[in-house]
This record gives C-alpha cells, sequence and structure tokens, in this order.
C-alpha cells in the first residue's frame, strides 16, 4: 500500500502531466494558426506524449492501492511572440517538470519507498530526453533568426515527428 504523502504527490504529478497536455495543446494551436503546420504536429505529438505521462502515473497508482484523485487543470498560455519564445517556454516547462520528478525520488528515498523509487527512474530518463529536445529545437531557432526560409526548412523536419 502507498503511504498518503506518496499518493498525494503522485496526484499532483497527474495534474502537473495533464497541465503539460495542455500547454502543449494549445502552442500545437498557435503554430496551427500561423500554418506552420509541422510545428503543429510535432507539439501534438508532444501533447499526446503528457497524456500517457499522465496515465503511467495514474495507472501505477492504482496499482499500489492508492486513490486516483483528479484536480481542476489551469488554463495555459495560448500565444507567444515567436515560435522561439514558445520553444524557450517549451524547454522552461521540462526543466519544472524536471525538478519535479526530482521531488518525487526525493520523497520516495525520504519514505524508503523502493517500487515508487524503481517506477520514477523512467521518468528520469524521460527527463533527460524532454529537455534534450527541446534544446535542440530551440538552438535551430537561434540559428534560423528571422529567415523564414529557414523556419519553412525546420517546419518540415518537424512535419515528420509521428
Ligand atoms: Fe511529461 Fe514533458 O514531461
Amino acid at each position: 500500500m502507498i503511504s498518503k504523502k506518496m499518493e498525494e504527490a503522485i496526484n499532483n504529478q497527474i495534474n502537473e502531466e495533464m497541465y503539460s497536455a495542455y500547454l502543449y495543446l494549445a502552442m500545437a494551436g498557435y503554430f496551427a494558426e500561423q500554418n506552420l503546420m509541422g510545428f503543429e504536429n510535432w507539439l501534438f505529438v508532444q501533447y499526446h506524449e503528457e497524456l500517457g505521462h499522465a496515465e503511467k502515473f495514474y495507472k501505477y497508482l492504482i496499482e499500489r492501492g492508492g486513490k486516483v484523485k483528479l484536480m481542476a487543470i489551469k488554463e495555459p498560455t495560448a500565444t507567444w511572440k515567436n515560435p522561439r519564445e514558445a520553444f524557450e517556454a517549451v524547454l522552461n516547462h521540462e526543466r519544472h517538470i524536471t525538478g519535479k520528478i526530482n521531488e518525487l525520488v526525493d520523497l520516495a528515498e525520504k519514505e524508503k519507498d523502493r517500487a515508487s523509487f524503481a517506477m520514477l527512474q523512467w521518468f528520469v530518463n524521460e527527463q533527460v530526453e524532454e529537455e534534450a529536445n527541446a534544446q535542440d529545437i530551440l538552438a535551430k531557432l537561434e540559428m534560423v533568426g528571422d529567415h523564414k526560409q529557414g523556419l519553412l526548412m525546420l517546419d518540415r523536419e518537424l512535419a515528420q515527428r509521428k
């Protein structure tokens, strides 16, 4: 049986992951408005990944005999100055999520909850990838600067993500 503290922390993380999904769906909509459908595709795939993260925590909590408690998802930002600012927001948000995962790992250690500690290792590794992906796109957007041609090439690249 999972502790009340860990149950509460995982329920909070479900909300964090659902908010991540919501944020990236809002961002997908922002790129669609500008006809940058490759960016839209990338963020739409990311939205689904975040739903998957929330589901992973949800399933784990049930397996451990915990009680799922869903909370209101806050309204995400819906507009950004330009693609670069949007991806700065992605990177900052992923850093925030990494912090939250680390807090969960600390709690699992404190509570000597080995099962949660083991489950969380997947998320520790996943966050390395999440930050690297955002960093990579942001670096390319910085290289592209104000060149429309470069932006369109990057848009075509991001359209490949499945
Ligand atoms: Fe669920 Fe992008 O971290």
